[in-house]
């Protein structure tokens, strides 16, 4: 009889956001949720299926279990989220050890599923929904030291990007009510919690009908900012076709939102652009980060881009690192092209850039862009900034870590901070990836 569940979660924010719900779903049915993995007769594991090695990871971890299985032949193994989606009852066949598959949509039904696998059969749901976002799911906070939480204001994709498998494993995008946003906002907030992020695949393209009114993502993210007015609020993530000027002079208005954004640019490439059907050149790119400049000097930026896509020629990469030594993205996440059975690229678009190529490419990248990180950590120096604190650093016990509302990671002395306090401090030094600072009172 399953009493005690463990999750371990793989991927993107939602994903953990996810994993919240799950909680809530399971805990409402008399589970109790535990930190220790050998106390569990249920682990859950949440799977990313964004790029291959994402996958992989999971099928490690799989095989580790096994021993703990030997052990304690009643735990039972619950795969969901994406790789779940993708590959339905597949694994079943693949990862002997799997009792329990649940799609990203189907969180609702898992208990029942539960119930199935304790009588020895595997239990399986995997339909997408038109509708579902578990809007009445409060969920249960898995880190309740937190002071930081994840709110999910939407969910699936209709974007199509021809790389993506996202829009195959979390199916078409829906909006979640206002009012279970803000009751959510609140929630936290009447827990302690100093800061929240709203979460999407594409949170510029919210949209809610209530009655005669359509409410848009600028429209939400005021009336967040005004029902939680303690709360720092942060977003992602943000499209660069849908990012709009209203956004912006929102965020300017409100000094409880953070003054960061993460732009996903992909490539520099117009050519590359269009292959991946991301709707917007490499000009339009750069009138939004014009935009983001105008409204919001000084705001936090970062990016997602890979290399190495369907037909990517060295010019085309050139056009990346241009691109990218012209923005001076603060932070940005690189990756290697990594094709997803299923996509359009899959079908269409030859994965044809051999994986040396790839490789060097990242390299060059990375190289270029810790340069640049260096430098906008440097351009702080000397500089105030408010820095929430969210614990003790792990290099140094006499140092506490936060970040800064432009998301810069700082660490400064501990003395009696505490998590959730706000902190001014002075920059002194830096590394490319921290602020190292001193309280000024
Ligand atoms: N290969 C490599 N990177 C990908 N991403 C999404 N799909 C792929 C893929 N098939 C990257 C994009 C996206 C981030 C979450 O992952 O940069 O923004
Ligand atoms: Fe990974 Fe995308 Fe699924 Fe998030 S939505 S878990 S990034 S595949």
């Amino acid at each position: 009889m399953v009493k005690k569940f463990y999750i371990e979660t793989y991927g993107c924010q939602m994903n953990v956001a996810d994993s919240e719900v799950v909680a809530a779903v399971l805990e409402k049915e008399g589970y109790e949720f535990v930190k220790d993995i050998e106390q569990a007769d249920l682990i859950i594991v949440n799977t990313c299926s964004v790029r291959e090695n994402a996958e992989v990871r999971v099928r490690g971890r799989l095989h580790h279990f096994k021993s703990l299985q030997k052990k304690r032949p009643e735990i039972l193994i619950a795969l969901i989220g994406c790789m779940a989606e993708r590959l339905k009852d597949e694994l079943f066949e693949q990862e002997k050890n799997i009792d329990i598959i649940v799609g990203p949509d189907s969180y609702l039904q898992f208990p029942k599923l539960i119930k199935e696998a304790e009588h020895g059969d595997n239990a399986m749901e995997v339909e997408l929904s038109l509708t579902e976002t578990y809007k009445d799911i409060c969920p249960t906070r898995i880190d309740d030291n937190s002071i930081s939480g994840f709110v999910s204001i939407m969910r699936g994709c209709n974007n199509f990007c021809t790389y993506c498998i996202v829009p195959y494993t979390r199916g078409r995008e829906r909006s979640r009510e206002v009012q279970s946003i803000v009751n959510e906002c609140k929630d936290l907030e009447a827990r302690g919690y100093k800061e929240i992020t709203l979460l999407g695949q594409n949170v510029n393209s919210y949209n809610f009908v209530d009655g005669d009114k359509t409410f848009v993502f600028h429209d939400l993210l005021e009336i967040v900012a005004q029902s939680v007015p303690s709360l720092r609020i942060r977003f992602s993530t943000s499209h660069p076709k849908d990012m709009s000027d209203d956004m912006l002079k929102i965020m300017a208005k409100y000094d409880n939102i953070c003054k960061y954004i993460h732009l996903p640019v992909q490539s520099g490439s117009d050519s590359v652009l269009k292959l991946m059907n991301r709707k917007y050149t490499k000009d339009w790119y750069m009138g939004r980060i014009e935009a983001i400049k105008k409204y919001l000097p000084g705001c936090g930026l970062s990016t997602d881009v890979f290399v190495g896509f369907h037909g990517e020629t060295d010019e085309d990469f050139q056009d990346t690192i241009d691109l990218m030594k012209d923005v001076r993205f603060d932070l940005a996440y690189m990756f290697k092209y990594s094709e997803r059975e299923g996509t359009y690229a899959s079908k269409k678009l030859p994965d044809n850039v051999p994986e040396d190529v790839k490789g060097s490419r990242l390299a060059k990248l990375i190289e270029i862009q810790r340069e640049t990180s260096f430098e906008s950590n440097k351009a702080d120096l000397g500089k105030t900034f408010e820095v929430l604190v969210e614990g003790i650093s792990k290099k140094r016990e006499d140092q506490v870590y936060g970040r800064t509302s432009q998301n810069k990671v700082c660490v400064f002395a501990r003395e009696d901070f505490k998590r959730g306090d706000l902190v001014n401090v002075k920059v002194v030094e830096c590394t490319s990836a921290t602020l190292i600072a001193e309280p000024v009172l």
